[in-house]
């Protein structure tokens, strides 16, 4: 079964408090690695998950634009907080707070990303859903060439409004 095939359902599953969902990538986001969780959550079989590009659990309601912030602290060696809606091979979504970062080796060259996710804290996710539908609106509305700094500006724009910095911002969320 291939992603495209996935259609979104409103089926939610929720992670427990204890799990780590963990996946790792070679420098094109293609996963080289994913602990049990993770292929739990996934939905697939392990062999149809390594090999294949990261954007196998991308769910449509994600903006982009969160996901070329998430690509330009990698790239630019800084780690990364991030809430992400992940879809599953039947459909269900998940909520994480993914943890981005590059592993380097001892000489400083990037080998690869690695990602760890725990369970987000539920009162942060009206906010952060609404965030994204605004995001996501104004992708559709600015079209496909200039989505991605349309979304930006309304994530700075709600940044401004909580005189928050991005890091700030969702680590808050974390602890509301
Ligand atoms: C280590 C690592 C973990 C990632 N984890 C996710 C993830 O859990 N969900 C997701 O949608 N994208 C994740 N991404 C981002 C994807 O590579 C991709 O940029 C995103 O799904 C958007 O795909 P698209 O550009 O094809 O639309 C991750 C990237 C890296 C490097």
């Amino acid at each position: 079964m291939s992603k495209r095939d996935i259609t979104p359902t409103d089926r939610e599953i929720v992670m427990r408090e204890d799990d780590f969902i963990v996946s790792k990538t070679d420098l094109k986001g293609r996963i080289t690695y994913g602990n049990r969780i993770f292929i739990e959550f996934s939905g697939f079989d392990e062999r149809d998950v390594i090999g294949s590009q990261h954007n196998l659990v991308r769910h449509p309601d994600m903006p982009r634009g969160i996901f070329k912030l998430l690509w330009s602290s990698i790239q630019d060696s800084k780690e990364i907080f991030a809430y992400v809606k992940n879809i599953s091979r039947d459909g269900s979504y998940y909520w994480v707070l993914a943890n981005v970062t590059p592993s380097v080796d001892a000489n400083g060259n990037t080998l690869g990303y690695y990602s760890v996710r725990r369970k987000p804290n539920p009162r942060a996710l009206p906010i952060i859903t609404k965030l994204y539908r605004d995001m996501l609106n104004e992708e559709r509305n600015a079209g496909s060439r200039d989505a991605i700094a349309a979304s930006t500006q309304v994530l700075e724009q709600f940044m401004k409004e909580k005189g928050q910095s991005y890091e700030n911002l969702i680590l808050s969320l974390q602890s509301l």
